[in-house]
């Protein structure tokens, strides 16, 4: 019996020293415990006296193993734990992947800031239709069809009498049509003309701003254009109208700022001028008013356009529209804020 006994320790102690996994453990305490009924069975055989010390041998012996498993169960568990720490081991000094963030395109970055500077002398943003009858695009607007003036705007023309926009000032007679004077609204949009060079693009964009009310002045849009010269570029800019010409507008005015880049001795981006033209405006003609069921002996306005990408141009030293257009990474990630 005491052999079978110290055999059983030997070989159970041998092979749990062995043993490296939680598993392997739990078998063997499983081959452990059916052995030692196997001995216990035995016991039957002894003379009777002798049982009582054969069954203290036999506890002893089955605490001792239980404690020694109890132990190695812990050794085992950190040796687990170790194992799947290496296995799971992150390289934290490995070059990780980075996501840019995107950001606001400098069209969008110039067109909120207009929005910004004319919302804060009380104007309200209309966003008129990119495909427009030819009725709002141009005859309202005092040109009807054979009009010269429609020279000016070569037209991409969807079907007779709808085309793509060629100015936001359709939006005019849009918003004409439907409110009563007073009227201050600014309206930003994408527009289109069969043109195409180093500052021209089949697609722009343009900022128009329309004011009606009783007793308006060619005075008024001048001090509210030397506001927003003063405001988008810097307090010494200064403001200059020259005579031109719109169906829409008379008397229509040229709008020249003062140079940006030399403060107006002349340079090369002024062409030796000392100014630069940055949008078209006027007084509304009052055939324009009369389209719209607004009386022109009562309300008097004014409109200004301006081209966004012509602004964005001036305000970042941009020579070429195109590039605001071929969407390079590394052209625009120069406008982040
Ligand atoms: N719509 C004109 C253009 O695109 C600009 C303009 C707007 C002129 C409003 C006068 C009044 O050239």
């Amino acid at each position: 019996m005491k052999e079978k006994i110290e055999a059983l320790r030997l070989e159970t102690e041998t092979a749990m020293a062995q043993t490296e996994t939680g598993r392997g453990l739990y078998e063997l305490k499983v081959k452990f415990q059916t052995a030692l009924k196997g001995i216990m069975s035995g016991m039957k055989d002894l003379v009777k006296e002798d049982r009582p010390a054969f069954g203290k041998i036999v506890n002893e012996f089955k605490q001792s193993i239980e404690e020694k498993f109890e132990a190695r169960a812990l050794v085992v568990r950190e040796m687990e734990m170790q194992k799947k720490y290496a296995s799971e081991r992150v390289d934290i000094t490995m070059p990780g992947k980075s996501y840019k963030a995107g950001a606001l395109h400098p069209i969008t970055l110039v067109k909120n800031e207009l929005i910004d500077i004319f919302s804060g002398m009380g104007f309200k943003v209309f966003e008129g239709p990119e495909i427009e009858t030819d009725y709002y695009n141009f005859t309202a607007l005092n040109t009807p069809k054979d009009h010269p003036a429609r020279d000016m705007q070569d037209t991409f023309y969807l079907a007779e009498n709808l085309l793509l926009r060629t100015q936001t000032s359709a939006g005019q007679i849009r918003v004409m049509e439907k409110d009563t004077p007073p009227i201050k609204i600014l309206s930003p949009g994408r527009v289109f003309r069969s043109d195409d060079d180093a500052t021209h693009s089949p697609m722009f964009h343009q900022m128009e701003g329309l004011v009606v009310d009783k007793g308006i002045t060619l005075c008024d849009l001048q001090g509210m254009l030397a506001e927003f010269a003063r405001k988008m570029f810097t307090s010494s800019t200064k403001v200059r109208l020259r005579p031109s010409y719109f169906p829409f507008t008379e008397p229509s005015v040229e709008v020249d700022l003062s140079c940006s880049e030399c403060g107006g001795k002349g340079c090369r981006l002024c062409k030796g001028t000392g100014w630069i033209e940055v949008l078209g405006a006027g007084m509304v003609n009052r055939h324009v008013l009369e389209n719209c069921g607004v009386d022109p002996d009562v309300y008097t306005g004014f409109a200004f356009g301006m081209g966004i990408e012509r602004i964005a141009m001036l305000k970042y030293g941009i020579n070429n529209i195109k590039t605001l257009f071929e969407n390079d990474t590394r052209f625009l990630e120069q406008f982040e804020d």
